[in-house]
């Protein structure tokens, strides 16, 4: 397994996950997994961003399901309540009320400039003021239990940013009131290829659960979508998707030694899936 770095110690930490699909391996290794291992020495706060998930997820029923899926997986892979505050967004709602006074300060230029939301409009479809104040939520969440530190993937290193800038907008006005955090993203996991290439997203169906059954685990690691080298010829690790997956699970030897294999060519990529299976049950079944 991939060794975490050093962490920061006695830092106020916090980050949410939104409930709008099944957890995967990204969101383990890009923020999942520095939650739980944050909370040792730090001051950690984790929610489910419920409110949020208001902007794609309408059905209340499918919500409520998956909200209830990102708590038991939480939980599963080590959260514990006695050491972390762990809480629903909704339970909260003083969020809500200084996510309208944040409103106040945010200029309209910051959240236009949303990728979210800019994607959205960039597809011809027809966004809505959630979706356009989705930021405004986030920095809320943040600044309201005065943060120092987000843990998070990349994807959501613009949302950190407007956070710090609507935290600098209303310290100007109205005096030195909020903590304005930093982004923790760890380099080596800021961008977890999904199976297809792309970035790991549940939006795209290319996601490795990990606490899928093991038959559904296995066809998603099976379909991890490779180029036709031959077994033989030599083929290079930095340009393959399934390396990047599979170094996850492996420790720098082991790295190494299997980036070498590629390179010396004679080997399969079925092999290499069938590791990465064995790897991952070991890794998400072990207590
Ligand atoms: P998704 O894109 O699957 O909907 P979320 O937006 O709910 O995931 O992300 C939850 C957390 O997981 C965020 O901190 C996000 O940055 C992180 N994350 C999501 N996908 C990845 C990925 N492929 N690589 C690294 N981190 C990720
Ligand atoms: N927008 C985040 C995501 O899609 C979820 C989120 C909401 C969040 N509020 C937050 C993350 C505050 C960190 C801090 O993943």
């Amino acid at each position: 397994m991939a060794e975490l770095p050093k962490l920061p110690k006695g830092k106020r930490v916090l980050s949410g996950l939104q409930p709008t699909g099944i957890m995967h391996i990204g969101n383990y290794f890009g923020a999942v997994r520095q939650h739980i291992a944050l909370q040792e020495h730090n001051s950690a706060i984790i929610f489910i961003a419920d409110l949020h998930s208001l902007t794609s997820i309408l059905d209340a029923e499918s919500r409520r399901g998956l909200v209830r899926d990102i708590v038991l997986d939480y939980m599963a892979l080590g959260l514990d309540p006695s050491r972390a505050v762990f809480y629903r967004q909704s339970d909260l709602p003083e969020v809500t009320e200084l996510s309208w006074i944040l409103s106040t300060v945010t200029p309209l230029g910051l959240l236009e400039r949303g990728h979210a939301y800019k994607d959205k409009v960039a597809q011809g479809l027809a966004a809505d003021a959630g979706l356009f104040t989705y930021p405004v939520l986030q920095a809320a969440d943040i600044l309201i239990h005065r943060s120092e530190l987000v843990p998070v993937g990349q994807d959501q290193k613009q949302h950190i940013e407007m956070t710090r800038d609507i935290a600098g907008k209303f310290n100007h006005v109205y005096g030195d009131v909020l903590v304005v955090p930093d982004p923790l993203i760890l380099d080596d996991v800021a961008v977890v290829p999904g199976t297809d290439g792309q970035k790991m997203s549940k939006s795209y169906e290319n996601t490795i659960e990990m606490f899928a059954g093991q038959k559904r685990l296995r066809k998603q690691v099976m379909g991890i979508v490779t180029d036709s080298t031959p077994v033989e010829e030599p083929k290079d690790p930095d340009a393959s998707n399934l390396f990047a997956l599979w170094k996850l699970f492996a420790n720098e030897p082991e790295r190494s030694e299997m980036a070498e294999r590629f390179r010396s060519g004679g080997l399969g990529y079925g092999e290499v899936k069938k590791d990465l299976f064995e790897r991952l049950v070991a890794y998400f079944t072990s207590p």
